[in-house]
C-alpha cells in the first residue's frame, strides 16, 4: 500500500550510548510535527542497537523499526549473521535490501538477493528494496535499462501477495554520500520509469499502490522538491538521519 515514508539509514554509525541519545532527540523534536500527518518514520538502525532503539520508539502509527541487512536462511551455521526470523522477533517491520554498498563490498547478487527477499517476506518484514545506477551509467544513458534489469532479476519473481509488501528505493549510486543530489526531475523520471516497468510486470493497480523513495544525499533543504514529485513518496536518508534537526526537517516536507 502507497505510503509516505522517511527511512533513516544509519549505516556503521552510533554507539548504543550516541544512539539512544539520537533517538531521544528526534522523538522529541518530531512529536507536534506529525500530528494529522500519515507519515511513517523508519528508523534503520546497526543491529547491537534495534531492540533498545525499538523500545524507545513511541507506539504510534509514526514510527517504525528496520534493519539494514538480513542473511537468506532461517537460522544455521552462519557465524556472525543474522536472520529475519531474529529481526522480527525484536521488533523489526523493515528490511533495507540490495544496497549499492551490500552489491558492492559484499558482492550480493540478484539471486542472493531474491533468497534475502524470500527470507525476509517469510518471515513477515517489509523489504526497502534498493535499485540504482553508476554515474558511468548514468554517462551512457543506459540508467533505464540498467534499473529494468535490476527489477527484473531482483523482484519481479515475486507473487502479486509478496510484491505488495515490498518498498522500493531509488538510490542513483554517484548521488550517495557525495553531496551530489540528482534533481527533481532526475528523480521523478525513474521513479516514473520504476512504476512503468511494476504496471507490466504486474498491473496498473500495483504500479499506483507502490511506494517508491528517493535516496542519495536528500537533506533538509532539498527534500521538500523531491518530496513533490508526483511520483516520489518519500526519501531513504543515509548522512542526514544521523542529525535530529535535518531529518526532522525532511519528515516535515511532505
Ligand atoms: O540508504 C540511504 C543512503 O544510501 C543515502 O545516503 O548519505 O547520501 O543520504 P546519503
Amino acid at each position: 500500500m502507497r505510503k509516505n515514508i522517511v527511512a533513516g539509514n544509519w549505516k556503521m554509525n552510533m554507539t548504543y550510548q550516541d544512539g539512544l541519545a539520537l533517538i531521544s532527540e528526534i522523538t522529541n523534536m518530531v512529536a507536534d510535527e506529525v500530528t494529522g500527518s500519515e507519515v511513517e518514520i523508519v528508523v534503520c538502525p546497526p543491529f547491537p542497537l534495534l531492540h533498545a532503539i525499538g523500545k524507545q520508539l513511541p507506539q504510534n502509527d509514526h514510527f517504525h523499526l528496520g534493519a539494514q541487512n538480513c542473511h537468506q536462511k532461517e537460522s544455521g551455521a552462519y557465524t556472525g549473521e543474522v536472520s529475519a526470523k531474529m529481526l522480527q522477533s525484536v521488533g523489526v517491520e523493515y528490511v533495507i535490501l540490495g544496497h549499492s554498498e551490500r552489491r558492492q563490498y559484499f558482492r550480493e547478487d540478484d539471486e542472493l538477493l531474491s533468497q534475502k527477499l524470500k527470507a525476509a517476506l517469510g518471515a513477515g518484514l517489509k523489504p526497502i528494496f534498493c535499485v540504482g545506477e553508476s554515474l558511468e551509467t548514468r554517462e551512457a544513458d543506459d540508467t533505464n535499462e540498467f534499473i529494468a534489469k535490476q527489477l527484473q532479476n531482483g523482484l519481479f519473481h515475486l507473487s502479486n501477495e509478496e510484491f505488495d509488501q515490498v518498498v522500493i528505493a531509488y538510490e542513483p549510486i554517484w548521488a550517495i554520500g557525495t553531496g551530489k543530489t540528482a534533481t527533481s526531475q532526475q528523480a521523478q523520471e525513474v521513479h516514473a520509469f520504476i512504476r512503468e516497468q511494476i504496471a507490466r510486470a504486474y498491473d496498473a493497480e500495483a504500479a499506483l499502490n507502490t511506494t517508491i523513495l528517493y535516496g542519495g544525499s536528500a537533506n533538509a533543504q532539498n527534500a521538500k522538491e523531491l518530496f513533490s514529485q508526483p511520483d516520489v513518496d518519500g526519501g531513504l536518508i543515509g548522512g542526514a538521519s544521523l542529525k535530529s534537526r535535518d531529518f526532522t526537517e525532511i519528515i516535515k516536507s511532505f
